[in-house]
C-alpha cells in the first residue's frame, strides 16, 4: 500500500531514467557523491561529476567496462553490453526446463542466485536487504526472466562432468523486460551460469536498485576438471558454519572440490557410528566433533553449490590421537609413537603417531572406517588416502614392529620398510574398493617416498592412483609422476600453500595472490618434461593447513587467494595477474558480500582508480 502510493508519486515526478547516465536525484537520507566514472580504454576512470553527462556510478562502470566487466573467473568467451536496466530483487523469475532428477537442485540454485542479489545491498544483514527506494515505475515493474535449460540428469559431480554453459542476456527494445537464457548439459553448468549472471548484476547506490546489463553473451567451460581447496580440521577444529561459508565462497568462484583433511595425528574429530571411540579419544573436546548427520548435510549443501567433497583419512603416518582405544580392549595398539617425544626422532611435527602395520586389527578397523566414510559422504567419487611422511625410525624403534618385520623375513632396512608401506597402501586400496561395493572410487595419494620411482610400482600401476604433487615446481618428482603416466593434481607448495608466511614456519614466505594466480600447471609440466600433459593434469588445489588458523582467521587466509587459483584453473589464462587485478579487487568485495571475511589486497582507492596501483 505504502509502496503503491510512493510509486504513483514517482511516476509523476520522474522522467524516464536514461539508464546509462548518472542520476543525481537526491534523497534526504543519502549523501551523494561528487564523483562519476567513465569507461576509457577498457578501464573505469574517475572524474568530477560536473565532468559530463555520460559519467556513471562506479559499480555501473565496473559492470560494463573492459573485456568482460567484473566477471570472475573470466569466461572462455564473453561480450558484455554497455547499458544497464534497473530492477528490484523480487523481479527475477525462473523459467526452468530440466530433467526431474535435477529440477529441485535448480530451484535451490535459483534461490541462492536471488540471495546473492540481495547481498549486493550495502545494508544487507542476512535474509533480506532493507530496500528503501523511491523507485520509478519502470524499475519496479522491470521483468527479469531467467530461462534455464538443463539437458542432462546428472546430479553428482564427477571428473567427467560437463560443467560448460552458455548464457545470453537480451533486453526488449522498450527496456521493460530482460531475459537471461541459460543452456547447459548438466545442472552443474547451469549453476555456474547463474553465478555468472549474478556477476552481471550489481547495486546502484544512486537509485537504491539493482542493475543488470542489458545484453551479454557468454560461452564458457572450465580448463580443468578438478579445482580444489584443502581444509585441515585436525590441527585445529573449525565449525560446520565455517565450512559452509567456505563452500559459499568456492561457489562464487566456481571452485568445485573441497578436499577435507579430516584427521591427523593431532585429533580425530569425526564421529563414527561403528567406532565411537575414535572421536571419543581423538576429538579436542566433545563439542569439537562432526556428527554424521552434519557431514551428510554439508555434502548436500556443497552439491547445490557445485562443489564435491573429497574426504581424506591420512594414513599410515599422520595418525595418532583417536587410535589409542584398542589397547584397553585387549586388541593391541593401532598406532605407535603417539605423542612421543622428542618429536624430531619420530615425525616431522608434533604430535607424532603412525599406524601399527604389525597389528591385523588395524585392517579390520580401517575397513570399518572406510565403509562409514563412503556412506556419510555418498556418493564418493574421489577419496584421499593421504600417504605422506612416514617416519621409518618410528616403526623401526617400535619393538613390536621390528620383531614382526624380522619374524616375517621382511628385513629391517629402509627398502624393507618402504615395501611394507606399499603393502599397507595396497591393503588400504583393497579395503576402500570393498567398501565401495562395486562403485568406482578414485584414490589419491600425496607425493612421498612411496611415490618415488621403483616404490609405488611395487604393488601399483599408474591408473590406480591420482597423485597430488605438493613439492616445489622444480622437483624431479613432477617429471617422474608424469613419465609414469599418473594423473596428477598440482598443489606445489611454493605457490599454492596458503599456510606459509608465518614467522619461521618451514615453508617460508606468504604466497601472495599474484603468485597463486600465475602458477600454471601446464607451464610447470612443460618446463619439467617438454610437454603440457593436459591429459594427465586433472587440475590443482590450494592447501590451507591449519596450524595457525581456525574459524577466527581462516577466511582471511583462504580468501581471496583461493579465488586467484579459481581463475587459473577455470580460465587457464595466458596473461598474468596484471590483466586480472581490476576484476580480482572487485571479486574480493563480492566474496565479502557473500559472507566471508576476505582479506583486503589493496586500499579502496585502487578499486576506484583502476590500474593505478601496480607495484
Ligand atoms: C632399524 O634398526 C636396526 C637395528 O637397530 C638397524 O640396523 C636398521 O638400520 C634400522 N633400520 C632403519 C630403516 O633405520
Ligand atoms: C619399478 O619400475 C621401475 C621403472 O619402470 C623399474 O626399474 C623397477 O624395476 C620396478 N620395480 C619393481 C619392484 O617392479
Ligand atoms: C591397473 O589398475 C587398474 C585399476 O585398478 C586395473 O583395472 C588394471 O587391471 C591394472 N593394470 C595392471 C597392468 O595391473
Amino acid at each position: 500500500m505504502q509502496r503503491a502510493v510512493r510509486v504513483a508519486l514517482l511516476v509523476v515526478a520522474t522522467a524516464v531514467v536514461t539508464l546509462d547516465h548518472h542520476c543525481t536525484a537526491a534523497t534526504d537520507s543519502k549523501m551523494l557523491s561528487p564523483w562519476g566514472w567513465r569507461c576509457e580504454d577498457g578501464r573505469c576512470v574517475k572524474h568530477a561529476a560536473a565532468g559530463g553527462a555520460d559519467l556513471v556510478p562506479l559499480n555501473q562502470c565496473k559492470l560494463t567496462c573492459g573485456r568482460a566487466g567484473v566477471l570472475w573467473p573470466l569466461p572462455a568467451s564473453a561480450t558484455v553490453g554497455r547499458r544497464v536496466s534497473l530492477f528490484l530483487p523480487h523481479n527475477p523469475s525462473l523459467r526452468p526446463t530440466c530433467p526431474a532428477e535435477v529440477c529441485p537442485l535448480l530451484q535451490e540454485a535459483f534461490a541462492l542466485f536471488r540471495d546473492a542479489l540481495q547481498r549486493y545491498h550495502p545494508d544487507y544483514a542476512g535474509g533480506e536487504a532493507p530496500w528503501a527506494g523511491p523507485w520509478d515505475a519502470a524499475t519496479e515493474a522491470h521483468s527479469l526472466v531467467v530461462a534455464v535449460t538443463v539437458e542432462g540428469p546428472q546430479a553428482h559431480l564427477t571428473l567427467d562432468t560437463d560443467e560448460s554453459y552458455s548464457l545470453t542476456v537480451n533486453t526488449s527494445a522498450d527496456g521493460a523486460a530482460t531475459t537471461a537464457t541459460i543452456t547447459a548439459p548438466t545442472f552443474f553448468g547451469a549453476r555456474h551460469a547463474l553465478e555468472t549472471l549474478a556477476q552481471l548484476v550489481d547495486y546502484d547506490e544512486t537509485r537504491d536498485a539493482l542493475m543488470v546489463v542489458q545484453t551479454a553473451s557468454v560461452t564458457d567451460a572450465p580448463a580443468f576438471a578438478y579445482r580444489g581447496l584443502l581444509v585441515d580440521t585436525s590441527r585445529n577444529f573449525v565449525t560446520v558454519a565455517a565450512l559452509r561459508r567456505t563452500v559459499d565462497a568456492m561457489a562464487a568462484s566456481k571452485l568445485n572440490t573441497l578436499h577435507w583433511h579430516i584427521t591427523d595425528s593431532h585429533a580425530f574429530p569425526l564421529a563414527l557410528h561403528a567406532l565411537p571411540n575414535m572421536a571419543y579419544y581423538g576429538a579436542y573436546s566433545a563439542r569439537q566433533v562432526y556428527m554424521p548427520a552434519q557431514v551428510r548435510d554439508l555434502v548436500q549443501y556443497a552439491r547445490v553449490r557445485g562443489v564435491r567433497l573429497v574426504p581424506e583419512l591420512d594414513a599410515p603416518a599422520h595418525a595418532g590421537n583417536g587410535w589409542q582405544w584398542t589397547e584397553k580392549e585387549g586388541l593391541g595398539r593401532l598406532a605407535v609413537c603417539v605423542n612421543q617425544a622428542p618429536f624430531l626422532q619420530y615425525c616431522l611435527q608434533p604430535p607424532c603417531g603412525q599406524l601399527n602395520i604389525a597389528n591385523p586389527v588395524l585392517y579390520h578397523v580401517l575397513g570399518q572406517i572406510y565403509e562409514e566414510l563412503l556412506d556419510m559422504f555418498a556418493p564418493v567419487e574421489i577419496f584421499h588416502f593421504g600417504g605422506d611422511e612416514v617416519n621409518l625410525n618410528c616403526w623401526n624403534s617400535t619393538q613390536e614392529i621390528r620383531s614382526w618385520m624380522i619374524a616375517n623375513d621382511h628385513g629391517v632396512d629402509e627398502e624393507a620398510y618402504y615395501r611394507q608401506w606399499a603393502v599397507f597402501q595396497e591393503k588400504a586400496q583393497q579395503l576402500l574398493q570393498k567398501a565401495a561395493k562395486g562403485r568406482k572410487v578414485e584414490g589419491v595419494l600425496w607425493t612421498s617416498e612411496l611415490t618415488k620411482p621403483g616404490r609405488l610400482n611395487l604393488s601399483h600401476n599408474s591408473s590406480q592412483y591420482i597423485i597430488q604433487i605438493w613439492s616445489t615446481q622444480d622437483d624431479p618428482v613432477i617429471r617422474e609422476m608424469l613419465a609414469m603416466g599418473h594423473r596428477v593434481i598440482f598443489s606445489n607448495q611454493d605457490s599454492w600453500y596458503l599456510d606459509c608466511g608465518v614467522g619461521n614456519f618451514w615453508c617460508g614466505a606468504y604466497r601472495e595472490w599474484q603468485r597463486v594466480y600465475d602458477n600454471s600447471p601446464h607451464s610447470i609440466a612443460q618446463q619439467a618434461t617438454g610437454a603440457t600433459h593436459s591429459d594427465l593434469i586433472l587440475g590443482g588445489e590450494v592447501a590451507m593447513w591449519m596450524e595457525f588458523a581456525d574459524d577466527n582467521n581462516m577466511d582471511a587466509k583462504v580468501w581471496p587467494r583461493a579465488a586467484a587459483l579459481a581463475e587459473r584453473l577455470w580460465t587457464n589464462p595466458s596473461t598474468s595477474w596484471r590483466e586480472a587485478e581490476t576484476r580480482f579487487i572487485h571479486h574480493r568485495q563480492r566474496l565479502v558480500q557473500r559472507g566471508v571475511q576476505a582479506e583486503r589486497i589493496q586500499p579502496q582507492w585502487c578499486h576506484q582508480n583502476e590500474g593505478l596501483c601496480y607495484l
